[in-house]
């Protein structure tokens, strides 16, 4: 095959130069390279918010597209003449030249590989979006591992990375000390290999320009923020009224809660005379939980929300807002039920390090106390028993009885960390924060 015509001219030895493409493909990657070394540092140093996720997610993008630009360099160096070394070049420096170029196709593959495996074989299954628009799939096979071959996976990935991560270093320490060496001492046309028409020497334009062009995109590398870091949303320390909406709550019904501070009066019987009385409801009652009631949970890692459903739960219910003080309730969670959508993510859940089920399966929340804080409002105090810790927790929650129909919804948020939800690396707030905001939303009838 002969080299593109616009390489001309090619004498009897071959092209003067690289073809056009591979010169853009080599300074693009080059350029890229750089900048993604300088990522991969502060992405790796920085503390694990969300600016570092969102480091993470570029650097996983342009990574990414180093591989799909070093495939087709690949092929096309396959397809395509490369220029000869200088005539009377030694041997060994036509070998280190060589050995160094093939290294540099291992890195600029096997980087990006090694990477794939690390986000591919995560405990938590964070989807890759590249440039946050084009969904990018894990390697088919990995994330389906049982969780031990899943573990030495990512530890070979980590491995992989960090070693070629150094191997660059000394790569790239070579490739510009040889250029350096052909174009101040040599003084031959190895640097017009790659930089069209540039002549020998210290003078040459594009050398400067390609040292500039380095210092820049170092400085790139440092000075990029991403635009869309904005810290992890913090789960609401306390409830707000408006997520205690019922969904159906007439207009009437949805006005703003008296927002009056101070202590909730206390459903009285005298009190209770302002609404009407509904002679049924003197004695708590019990409810039975109907079908389409829902436990879910909500967290964030950085920025990326996990929405969790608990698909088996139970509730004993004893409740009345007229007779407050004798009403009980009794929620017990089978934890293997959580769902998040990823079925080893789920099990990751189920595991020693987050809800450890095969020594505590059950979470219960029981409460014997309860308070009105306004008209349909309510405060469930009560202890959570989860993992084998046992906290106070106060649910909020706004209740509407309609005949037979009760309606109830509450949300809450939970400190994982105060029941050793996340153990070893977990523990630490940094990837998973400690908030964890719990919702129900529950439809029952009187028994
Ligand atoms: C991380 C960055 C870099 C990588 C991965 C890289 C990679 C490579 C590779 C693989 C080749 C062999 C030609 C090919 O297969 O297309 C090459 C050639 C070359 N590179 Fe780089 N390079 C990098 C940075 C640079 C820089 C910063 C310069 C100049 C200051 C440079 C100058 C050259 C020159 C002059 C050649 C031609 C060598 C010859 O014909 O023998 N490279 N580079
Ligand atoms: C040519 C492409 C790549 C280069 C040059 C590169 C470079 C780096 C560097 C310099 C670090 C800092 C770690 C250290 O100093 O040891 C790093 C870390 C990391 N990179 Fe890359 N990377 C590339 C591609 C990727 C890709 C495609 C992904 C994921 C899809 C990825 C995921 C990671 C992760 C997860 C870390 C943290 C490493 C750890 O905790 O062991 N990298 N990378």
């Amino acid at each position: 095959m002969t080299a593109e015509t616009h390489s001309k001219p090619a004498s009897a030895a071959g092209p003067v130069r690289y073809t056009t493409v591979a010169i853009i493909l080599h300074w693009l990657i080059a350029a890229a390279l750089i900048f993604q070394v300088i990522l991969g540092w502060r992405a790796d140093d920085g503390p694990k918010g969300a600016e570092t996720f969102a480091l993470f997610q570029l650097h996983k993008s342009i990574g990414i597209t180093i591989l799909v630009l070093s495939v087709a360099r690949l092929l096309w160096k396959f397809t395509h003449k490369s220029p000869p070394a200088p005539a009377g070049q030694p041997t060994w420096e036509k070998l280190a030249a060589s050995a160094v170029h093939v290294g540099f196709y291992v890195i600029m593959i096997g980087l990006p590989l090694t990477g794939w495996i690390i986000a591919s074989t995560s405990r938590i299954n964070i989807p890759t979006v590249l440039y946050g628009a084009i969904p990018w799939p894990h390697i088919p096979g990995l994330p389906e591992l049982a969780a031990g071959a899943k573990d030495a996976w990512n530890d070979f990935g980590h491995i992989g990375h960090s070693v070629l991560v150094k191997f660059t270093y000394v790569l790239l320490a070579l490739h510009l000390g040889a250029v350096a060496k052909h174009q101040i001492l040599d003084r031959d046309e190895v640097f017009g290999h790659m930089a069209a028409g540039a002549k020998p020497g210290l003078k040459e334009p594009r050398l400067w320009l390609a040292a500039a062009g380095f210092a820049a995109v170092v400085a790139a590398g440092y000075l990029y923020t991403p635009a869309k870091a904005k810290a992890p949303q913090p789960a609401p320390a306390e409830s707000s009224a408006d997520d205690l909406a019922l969904p159906d709550e007439t207009p009437a019904a949805a006005a703003p809660v008296a927002t009056t501070a101070g202590p909730a009066p206390q459903a009285t019987p005298a009190e209770s005379t302002e609404a009407p009385v509904d002679s049924a409801l003197k004695d708590p009652v019990a409810w039975a939980v109907q079908k389409g009631s829902h436990l879910d949970f909500d967290l964030a890692w950085a920025d990326t929300p996990i929405h969790g459903t608990f698909s088996r739960w139970t509730a004993d219910i004893l409740f009345s807002p007229e007779a407050l003080d004798r009403s009980k309730l009794t929620v017990s969670v089978d934890l293997a039920s959580a769902g998040t959508g990823d079925g080893q993510r789920d099990e990751s859940l189920q595991g020693p390090d987050f809800f450890n089920t095969a020594s505590s399966p059950k979470a219960i929340f029981t409460a014997t106390k309860f308070r009105k804080t306004a008209e349909g409002r309510f405060v469930a105090d009560g202890t959570l028993d989860l993992r084998g810790v046992k906290k106070p927790l106060s649910l909020p929650f706004s209740l509407k009885i309609d005949g037979d129909t009760a309606k109830a919804r509450g949300v809450t948020t939970l400190d994982r960390t105060a029941f050793g939800v996340g153990q070893g690396e977990w523990a630490s707030t940094d990837q998973i924060p400690g908030k964890i905001k719990v919702s129900f939303a529950l439809t029952a009838k009187k028994k």
